[in-house]
């Protein structure tokens, strides 16, 4: 939904530096680039010249600059960030003619949460909490599972990281030098490759974190076409399905093992996402309860998890008028989207034995937005 990897990148010296006069950097939050007199409208009129207009950063208005990098997928980088610190501190409203009122946030930019600075969540990981566990993540590669794989993996667990997508499989690797991390690239939407995946994880599965997932074009029903409903129920429901189909045998042999599955809001209500997406999503709670009802007695726990907006590699488009306009109505009150390592923390939560009094449960993560 919002284009980001698993946590920000590294302050550089292009993101830091720069904090001369005008002490913007890649470091400053967005709201604080849009409300300062040079580096606001330099900002503006970087986003003028792609279409957009500042209400668009509104959902991130309290993110670092630096945070945009990862989620604009290469439109946006460090050396973007130099130059925008390079002109606002080059930037005089006088002579460049502007009114100085110009350089005003307008009404409909102005951050509502301007009283509630509010800090970024930050990780505390709990020491061995996962040693001596095998648990198999599936979307390793990207937003929440990847930073669920890191989560579990530094706290001590052997992960099996499953994604499609190699490279970001490579790189979440890269990063994490000397923990206990098997990589499986692997669709699992295909029997074969999900085989591939148990047998990676060897005879003793204590985990199960099936994250991977897309989106669909947001469409109403009567606008869905075959080939985004079966793309969608494929990798959300069906390759859910199968992934915890071939794990529970292991798990029943030793009457243990806890599975999170990640549903959505869209899980839980019809205003979230298009017909596909939402079925999909639906039938992850559906799954969820079953299994929590059938397996709880014999020691396996299945709870899932309803995030709200995360900021990751995920994409949306609106295809349909009619349903972005009826949706957008419903995003009116959606809270402000967190980074991935946020729900990182409640699936790993679930994951663990810290939530072995719980089986069936829909975890909403998400701010509060179901409260709505
Ligand atoms: N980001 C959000 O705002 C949000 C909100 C609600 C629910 N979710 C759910 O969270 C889960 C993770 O999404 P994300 O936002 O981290 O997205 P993401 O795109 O960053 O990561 C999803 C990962 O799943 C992998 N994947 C997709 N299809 C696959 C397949 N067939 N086999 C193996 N891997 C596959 C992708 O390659 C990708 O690395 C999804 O199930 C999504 O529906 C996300």
């Amino acid at each position: 939904m919002f284009g980001k990897k698993d946590k920000a990148p590294e302050a550089s010296a292009a993101t830091t530096a720069g904090a001369g006069s005008t002490g913007l950097s890649g470091d400053t939050k967005i709201k604080d680039w849009l409300a300062h007199p040079q580096g606001g409208p330099i900002l503006r009129k970087m986003l003028a010249e792609a279409g957009q207009d500042a209400s668009q950063l509104k959902p991130v208005q309290g993110f670092a600059m630096k945070r945009l990098i990862p989620m604009s997928k290469g439109q946006f980088s460090e050396e973007k960030i130099a130059e925008l610190v390079a002109m606002a501190e080059a930037y005089d409203p006088a002579t460049a003619g502007e009114e100085p009122a110009a350089a005003a946030p307008a009404a409909e930019e102005q951050p509502e949460d301007e009283a509630f600075d509010l800090p970024e969540f930050e990780e505390k990981v709990t020491d061995g909490r996962f040693v001596g566990k095998t648990l198999i993540i599936t979307g390793a590669g990207s937003g929440i599972g990847r930073a669920t794989a890191s989560r579990v993996a530094r706290e001590g667990g052997r992960v099996i990281a499953v994604d499609l997508n190699e490279a970001g499989l490579d790189e979440f690797i890269a990063e994490h030098p000397g923990l206990d991390i098997v990589k499986v690239v692997a669709n699992i939407t295909k029997q074969e490759d999900v085989d591939a995946v148990v047998a990676a994880a060897g005879d003793v599965i204590d985990g199960l974190a099936n994250i991977a997932g897309i989106m669909d074009n947001m469409t109403p029903l009567h606008e869905v076409t075959d080939e985004m409903w079966d793309k969608v129920i494929a990798v959300n429901t069906t390759g859910l399905f199968k992934l915890s189909r071939a794990v529970i045998p292991f798990m029943l042999e030793r009457h243990a093992g806890s599975i999170v599955n990640i549903t959505s809001e869209a899980g839980l209500r019809g205003s979230a996402a298009g017909l596909a997406y939402t079925a999909s999503k639906h039938a992850v709670v559906g799954i969820t309860k079953s299994s929590a009802f059938m397996y709880g007695p014999q020691g396996i726990r299945v709870n899932a998890v309803a995030p709200g907006p995360v900021i990751t590699g995920i994409g949306a488009s609106f295809d349909s008028p009619m349903a972005a306009k009826r949706i957008q109505t419903a995003m009116a009150v959606l809270p402000t989207p967190v980074g991935p390592e946020s729900l990182a923390a409640s699936i790993s939560f679930l994951l663990s034995d810290d939530g072995h009094n719980l089986n069936g449960v829909i975890l909403p993560s998400d701010g509060g937005w179901s409260a709505v």
